[in-house]
């Protein structure tokens, strides 16, 4: 789909279910697909049950046929292996591809996305049925890309994942006494004297309720272990088709910040990244732009492509409320700001049974192009024919990088203290929204991704420090970079186990303190501290430090800590390093990171009103801001550029106001 040749412009579609409708209906359907200047659909998610009825029994037919219209009606294809879900027979006769649930309930067929990853029946049929669609379909030339399974996701707890876990075990650490010194398991005598001693930490065995675990390493590492063999089953279809296609690029819809799968591992095995995006109607604009820029960052910021939105309506929220006029376009206009080269919907149709059904669509149960939300469709498939190739393969040249790492979202989450209202992915949002608050675009980066690019790298909750994350660091900072951290961090190493002589560990002569405690403060309660005259809340955790070679910025004000320092800033060699002890608000990281920003010279984007949201992305064609008016009001912005709008042609001088009107939308190539 992206780089490849037969790629010209944004593409525009998604998901379609042929086979839930009669034959003679689709006709109609490619008409009005066609008519809302659709492109490409993804098909063939959920068939495996119409395609193979019996071990060794296929049926290709419906598919030809759908593949044959989809191509005359000029479309492209994102091919879906159609894995995500086992047919019912498959489940009857191989009870080994269902899923052990954690509190150790056998699933019997039903749902979806629920096939065991160690299932053998699973590992031998999904690669199978995957290589025959790449084998029977491998001279379309209107193939764009291979849509693996479906949404990978969920965890398994049964004999075969216990059985492959401990081999998982014995690959990673040799010998049980190197297991049980990762585990610490002299602790609560733990001790393993044999592999086979070692048993799935669920509900059965080291659950702590209520989301905890007793035994942190055991639960990480079953983590690892649990998305490591997810991604086999990925690696195995990708093989099976790359092997008849080798020039298809190849891909699976991941879900933004999804915690049960480290998709930092699994992008270097994706050939581009490609995710859904189903923000509800009162979710931040920055959580939808964080989650954005964290699928840019999983392939170091190359373009993404938007696999999956709602056109206008989920079906799993509690109040499944409908998207205001507009604000589909808008939301996908932020998708593209932040690195789309797509911009596709589940779904074309809306099925009529099941659980789905009142889930939006392109071709609603009316049937017609009669309805608002065909309308808006249409009219936003016309701007992106209008865009056409122009913005496609740009990138984004942040300055600024924030460290997202999926061990320490698990680790921190696992951790039984300081406190149940510590959040890893909230606290990274905190400071994310910082810089989009001050429109600093920011890249998010994996710790194995490199910061020679960065003037400023912030790292929140860096509980786990990796071996020779802190040596990266180091060099980062003695090098003119400036690095900042929070409390929490630099506690453990990657088994979770903990770094002493005093924390943050292997981070304190780059930060130059010593955290010597930590006090939980529970929701109700804050401490205080003053900072360049303003007064900021202190709360969640405060910990309490000495320096060591640091400045202290500024002092915890109540508590028998008062006096202790909050804020700290350390310069080592040509750089600095800064510590944030305790969790404030919007206001006090706005000012702090702005003045970070400042200091290490970064500019922001431009100057906008708080609702307005702006990004930029270059390629060959020039440089284009993103302009995005979250607000039902219309908002003016100055522009510091001379361009033209590439949806309106509208031509701007520089100093000129450019007004976008409630839920607005402009691109500006810059001149
Ligand atoms: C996911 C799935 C789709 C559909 C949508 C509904 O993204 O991939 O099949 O179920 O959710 O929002
Ligand atoms: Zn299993």
């Amino acid at each position: 789909m992206i780089e490849t040749a037969k790629v010209h412009k944004i593409l525009y579609g998604g998901d379609y279910n042929p086979e839930q409708w009669p034959e003679e209906t689709w006709e109609e359907d490619m008409r009005l697909l066609s008519a809302a200047h659709i492109d490409v659909v993804t098909l063939n998610v959920f068939s495996w049950a119409s395609l193979q009825s019996d071990d060794d029994v296929y049926h290709f037919r419906k598919l030809d046929k759908i593949m044959d219209m989809v191509k005359k009606h000029g479309m492209k294809v994102c091919l879906a292996t159609a894995t995500g879900a086992h047919p019912a027979w498959m489940a009857r006769k191989h009870p080994d591809i269902l899923r052990t649930e954690f509190n150790g309930m056998k699933r019997k067929f039903g749902s979806r996305h629920n096939s065991c990853p160690n299932s053998p029946a699973y590992r031998n049929f999904a690669p199978k049925l995957a290589a025959k669609l790449a084998d029977r379909y491998k001279d379309y030339d209107n193939i764009v890309a291979w849509h693996i399974s479906n949404e990978f996701g969920g965890m398994c707890y049964c004999e075969n994942c216990e059985r492959r876990f401990r081999e998982w075990l014995k690959e990673k650490y040799q010998t049980i006494d190197e297991v049980n010194r990762a585990w610490d398991t002299a602790f609560w005598g733990h001790t393993f004297y044999d592999f086979d001693d070692i048993v799935v930490p669920n509900m059965l065995s080291e659950h702590f309720a209520p989301n905890r675990t007793t035994f942190q390493g055991i639960s990480l590492d079953y983590k690892r272990f649990n998305s490591d063999s997810i991604l086999d089953c990925f690696r195995l279809e990708y093989d099976a088709v790359h092997a008849v296609t080798p020039d298809i690029p190849i891909t699976t819809n991941l879900m933004g910040a999804y915690q049960e799968l480290d998709y930092q591992k699994w992008a270097k095995y994706m050939d581009f990244i490609s995710w859904d995006n189903y923000p509800s109607n009162d979710t931040p604009i920055e959580d939808t732009a964080l989650r954005h820029d964290l699928m840019r960052g999983l392939k170091q910021g190359k373009p993404f492509a938007l696999m999956e939105q709602t056109p206008s309506v989920t079906n799993w929220l509690p109040y499944n409320s409908l998207k205001r006029p507009g604000v589909m376009r808008l939301w996908s206009y932020q998708a593209v700001a932040h690195g789309a080269d797509t911009v596709m919907f589940f779904q074309m149709k809306r099925s009529i049974g099941a659980c789905e059904k009142y889930h939006g669509a392109v071709i609603d149960h009316a049937g017609h192009e009669n309805t608002r939300v065909f309308r808006e469709i249409t009219q936003l498939g016309e701007e992106l024919d209008k865009i056409g190739s122009l913005t496609l393969g740009a990138r984004t040249h942040a300055k600024a990088a924030v460290v997202f790492d999926w061990d320490n979202w698990w680790a921190t989450d696992y951790s039984a203290g300081p406190s149940v209202s510590l959040h890893y992915y909230d606290e990274v949002l905190t400071y994310y929204k910082a810089f989009h608050s001050l429109n600093i675009p920011v890249d998010m980066i994996s710790v194995e991704d490199d910061l020679s690019d960065y003037a400023f790298v912030v790292a929140p909750l860096l509980y786990m420090v990796k071996s020779g994350y802190d040596e990266k660091l180091r060099a980062y900072v003695k090098d003119g970079g400036r690095f900042l951290t929070t409390f929490f961090s630099g506690y453990v190493d990657e088994h979770d186990l903990v770094t002493v002589g005093g924390y943050p560990g292997r981070l304190r002569d780059i930060l130059g303190i010593w955290v010597e405690e930590e006090d939980a403060l529970p929701e109700n309660e804050s401490n205080s501290f003053t900072y360049r005259g303003t007064s900021y809340p202190a709360s969640l955790l405060c910990d309490l430090l000495h320096t060591e070679g640091a400045e202290a910025l500024a002092f915890y004000e109540k508590d028998f800590y008062a006096g202790m320092p909050v804020l700290t800033r350390n310069e080592f060699g040509k750089g600095c390093a800064y510590y944030v002890a305790s969790h404030s608000n919007a206001a006090f990281y706005r000012t702090f990171i702005g003045e970070i920003c400042k200091e290490a010279g970064i500019q922001p984007t431009m100057e906008t009103p708080e609702a307005v949201e702006v990004t930029e992305r270059t390629n060959e064609n020039g440089t284009f801001l993103f302009f995005l008016n979250h607000e039902d009001q219309s908002h003016d912005i100055i522009l510091n550029h001379a361009g033209a709008d590439i949806l309106t042609d509208m031509s701007y001088k520089k100093g000129n106001t450019l007004t976008l009107p409630a839920k607005g939308v402009a691109i500006l190539r810059v001149q």
